[in-house]
């Protein structure tokens, strides 16, 4: 692995995606309180202080206009679109969404304010549904045909999700439950750990460069514990027996960086980002997407990672930091 600050240009044989994430692009308005007496009074009151100023949706817009004409060919979006997670807020994103990128070419994992206290699915994350589904076509008919679910009980049984593109396969994990009153935290379910072992321990998509896209940190070294993922030891330990090429996540809203060394000594990148929205200022707070291209060589992925960040001054993103990966193919 190795840090510059040099940009490069986009190999012909490259699969080139970009992971937004705590996009909080929803506007609230004045929602009925009904729809506020529970744990949604505390983001409501959040959002009229302080988020709906430090979340501009002009800034999503300069970042879209910007990927557009970078060419991408995927979007990986890393939770937290929404505030509160109010049905209008989901009809909002879809519409959002409608105007990014075809379904087949925008992944979205859910993040904690998605599920900020637990809504039906079809008031939620159905209206998503065709971002959140995985290629395999049951999950998404069985979604649709259990409706009536709590959307914590459908996402449990949607996720993991995978999405093959070209050489890359998108695995999408949930880690959102309706986190008790003043607590960000998460947690994956068992039974989608027990899936996720099944699908890598497989070997099926190893023929693929694996990315595992979840909305919590895997470590504390960049999270206090309020926001923490709570079964974080259990996904690492799986992690270092069945090693994936990439973690990506979001939540914290600082650009962070970490690894897990897995039982086969290969280091597994975990990369975190800021929000894509945010006017913050502070270093590594700064609003920012980041732009991947991921090539096959002879026995390695070479994956290279451009930090794209907000000059709020100029109203521009422009690439700063960049990585590179070389990850061994899995056997
Ligand atoms: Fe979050």
């Amino acid at each position: 692995m190795n840090e510059s600050n040099q940009t490069g240009g986009h190999a012909n044989e490259s699969f080139r995606f970009v992971q937004l994430s705590d996009l909080h692009l929803s506007f609230i308005g004045s929602p009925s309180p009904l729809h506020l007496a529970n744990k949604r009074i505390l983001g409501y009151l959040s959002w009229l202080r302080k988020r709906r100023h430090t979340h501009q949706r002009w800034i999503l817009d300069l970042a879209i206009e910007e990927i557009k004409r970078l060419h991408v060919d995927h979007y990986a979006i890393t939770g937290d679109l929404t505030h509160i997670g109010l049905k209008n807020e989901f009809e909002q994103v879809s519409q959002w969404l409608t105007e990014v990128a075809p379904a087949n070419d925008v992944t979205v994992i859910p993040g904690n304010h998605d599920l900020y206290v637990n809504e039906q699915w079809d008031r939620s994350f159905s209206l998503w549904e065709k971002y959140l589904a995985g290629d395999d076509d049951a999950s998404s008919v069985q979604a649709r045909s259990n409706n009536t679910l709590d959307a914590y009980t459908q996402l449990n049984q949607i996720y993991p999700t995978v999405r093959t593109r070209q050489h890359v396969a998108f695995i999408g994990l949930s880690s959102v439950f309706a986190a008790p009153w003043f607590r960000a935290t998460g947690s994956v379910a068992e039974q989608q750990l027990e899936r996720l072992q099944r699908i890598l321990s497989s070997k099926v998509l190893n023929a693929y460069c694996k990315v595992l896209l979840i909305h919590h940190p895997l470590t504390l070294t960049h999270t206090p514990s309020r926001k923490c993922l709570l079964n974080r030891d259990r996904l690492i330990d799986l992690l270092k027996q069945y090693p994936v090429e990439l973690v990506l996540h979001g939540h914290g809203h600082n650009t962070c960086f970490d690894s897990i060394q897995s039982n086969d000594n290969t280091e597994i990148p975990i990369i975190g980002m800021s929000s894509s929205s945010s006017t913050q200022q502070a270093h590594n707070y700064k609003a920012e997407f980041l732009l991947f291209d991921v090539s096959k060589n002879q026995s390695s992925w070479s994956i290279h990672k451009r930090n794209y960040t907000l000059d709020i001054k100029q109203k521009i993103f422009i690439p700063t930091t960049q990585q590179e990966f070389i990850m061994p193919f899995a056997i």
